[in-house]
């Protein structure tokens, strides 16, 4: 049998965390940019607890990926997920198995759908990295990908990650990882915004903290009727992620200042959509959706 041939479609901070440690570990990884760029050869550096690897990996644009992919690693925004994931289809090998690791919920069962008779996996990774400049990652906090089949066979892909150093569980039921944390990113990525502070801000900022208590106890109610039960509130476990990363500038800070589109979406438009499918209010954070969408659109 030929040896995996891995493609990392996203090669932004988290894709390339993940083709470089995937490289680096002696396994074949391609990444696939944007169509129209050249086939090349990339310098990737990748960054981690003071030691600097500098690897080679082949790239091409999704529109003439190689013949030979078995897997491939969706690392793109939500938004752009299924978009990408619906360029690269029509040339994907027949069995080439798909992890698909955005944040938030809705884009994993739209990549699904763009893939009948592919193997899909979904991830929920507490992995950190940052971009220093294109082609330098900064694998900035160590955690663990969590990946649990959404489609088709359920393809091991610890075996691929666990090699590369990155940390890997199996799970069987990927989507209450998923709504675990979209619940947290839910609560505390709006906020940030909202009022431009680290993630310890909203503990410390008087109408943060309050809404913090709001936006939880809508999250909880719509999550409860979703059918998902978790032992502690939502207010509770974002103050306690927000005091353990008290200094981070969360994902959707980063993208707003930076004048990136925000994955609002696929986190505050999750719970929304959960909201009106299970008949619960959730005013507070309909609010804070038209607010952001408001701020994004006049930008910084
Ligand atoms: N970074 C983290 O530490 C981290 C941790 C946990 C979860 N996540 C989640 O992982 C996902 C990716 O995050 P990220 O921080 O890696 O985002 P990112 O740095 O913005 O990278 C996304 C990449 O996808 C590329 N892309 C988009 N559409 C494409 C297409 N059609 N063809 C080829 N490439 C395409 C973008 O290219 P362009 O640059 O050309 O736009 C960009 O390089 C998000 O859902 C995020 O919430 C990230």
């Amino acid at each position: 049998m030929a040896a995996p041939r891995i493609a990392i479609l996203g090669a932004g901070s988290l894709g390339l965390l993940f083709g470089a440690s995937l490289a680096a570990s002696g396994q074949s990884v391609h990444l696939l940019r944007r169509p129209g760029h050249r086939p090349t050869e990339e310098r990737i550096r990748l960054e981690r607890g003071g030691e600097r690897r500098e690897l080679s990996l082949p790239a091409s644009g999704i529109d003439s990926p190689p013949p030979d992919l078995s897997h491939v690693i969706l690392c793109t925004k939500a938004h752009d997920a299924a978009p990408a994931i619906r360029q690269l289809a029509p040339a994907l090998p027949p069995g080439a198995a798909v992890l698909t690791l955005q944040n938030g919920l809705g884009s994993q069962d739209a990549v699904a759908a763009a893939l009948p008779g592919h193997p899909v996996s979904a991830g929920c990774t507490t992995e950190g990295a940052w971009r220093r400049d294109a082609r330098t990652v900064v694998h900035a906090g160590i955690g663990v990908t969590r990946i649990g089949p959404l489609q088709g066979d359920d393809v091991d892909w610890c075996q691929r990650l666990g090699p590369a150093g990155l940390g890997c569980e199996p799970v069987p039921d990927i989507r209450r990882w998923l709504v675990d944390k979209l619940r947290v990113n839910a609560l505390l990525n709006p906020l940030t915004v909202l009022h431009d502070c680290r993630n310890g801000g909203v503990l410390e900022i008087p109408g943060a903290r309050a809404a913090l208590e709001s936006l939880g106890a809508e999250a909880d109610a719509v999550l409860a009727a979703a059918g998902y039960r978790f032992a502690e509130g939502a207010a509770a476990r974002t103050a306690a992620v927000a005091r353990a990363t008290a200094d981070n500038v969360s994902s959707m800070l980063q993208d707003y200042r930076a004048g990136r589109r925000l994955e609002l979406d696929a986190i505050t438009g999750a719970i929304l959509t959960l909201g009106a499918r299970h008949g619960i209010a959730t005013p507070e954070h309909q609010r804070i959706y038209d607010t952001l969408r408001g701020l994004a659109a006049v930008g910084r």
